[in-house]
């Protein structure tokens, strides 16, 4: 099988990261897949982005738990990555989705619920809502580096994959594998011969790969996937291997 092509935050590497022209553009570059990261807003609304605070990605500050979808609405989104892009929103969750049933996308739709550093009372069952009442073309995919989301999200919604994250520990990882909790894991790239050798029976999708030498290097051993800011370049690197 070969070794799904998943873009990291869309593409990141080419389009503002996580707003919605970076999903489009990932699709367009032929991604099989995509990762994103949510949040909660402070009127409790899942919120597409990758920081705790807007302050990295837009023209606003604060963190996303003290604004309002409203005021999340009004910032911009795209200058920070090129002033071309001036004007891009910060999307919701079911703005992604909706995208996705769009464009008819049935490949990967990787998950992550930014719970690690900051806590988000509810956002699991927020979340497993969510889906439960929109039927998806896509897979799902959910992970996190804070090992409870997982737990909680997996009891809410047990048929949906769940792939742990490079900060659970390994053998937490082969636990939660041999319960049949998680499927794969996310591994460093810096650290997936280690994890490889640790990790045998775990479908390995490294983050960030986005040097040619290591996409050939995951595709020569046949990697589940990588999660790569450059959707485009990976797909044409994988043709020629
Ligand atoms: O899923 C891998 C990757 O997204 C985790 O790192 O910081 O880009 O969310 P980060
Ligand atoms: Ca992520």
């Amino acid at each position: 099988m070969l070794t799904q092509i998943i873009a990291h935050r869309g593409s990141k590497g080419t389009r503002p990261e996580n707003t919605l022209l970076a999903f489009q553009a990932a699709l367009d570059d032929g991604a099989d897949g995509l990762e994103t990261d949510v949040h909660l807003s402070k009127d409790g609304h899942l919120i597409i982005m990758h920081d705790e605070t807007v302050d990295r990605t837009t023209d606003g500050s604060g963190r996303i738990v003290d604004l309002t979808l409203a005021e999340l609405k009004r910032l911009d989104a795209g200058s920070a990555f090129d002033p071309l892009y001036a004007g891009a929103q910060v999307p919701t969750l079911d703005e992604v989705v909706q995208l996705l049933i769009k464009r008819n996308f049935t490949g990967i739709f990787n998950l992550e619920l930014k719970t690690n550093k900051i806590h988000y009372d509810g956002i699991e069952a927020l979340v497993a809502d969510y889906f439960n009442h929109h039927a998806v073309p896509f897979k799902l995919v959910y992970s996190s580096f804070y090992g409870k989301s997982i737990e909680r999200l997996h009891a809410l919604q047990p048929d949906v994959e769940f792939d742990s994250l490079f900060q659970t520990k390994v053998q937490n990882a082969k636990r939660l594998h041999a319960e049949h909790v998680i499927l794969g894991y996310h591994p460093d790239i810096r650290w997936v011969r280690l994890h490889w050798l640790l990790l045998p029976k775990v479908q390995l999708r490294p983050w960030t790969v986005n040097k040619e030498r290591d996409m050939r290097f995951c595709y020569k051993h046949r990697f589940a996937g990588i999660i790569t800011d450059y959707p485009g370049l990976a797909h044409r690197v994988r043709v020629k291997v």
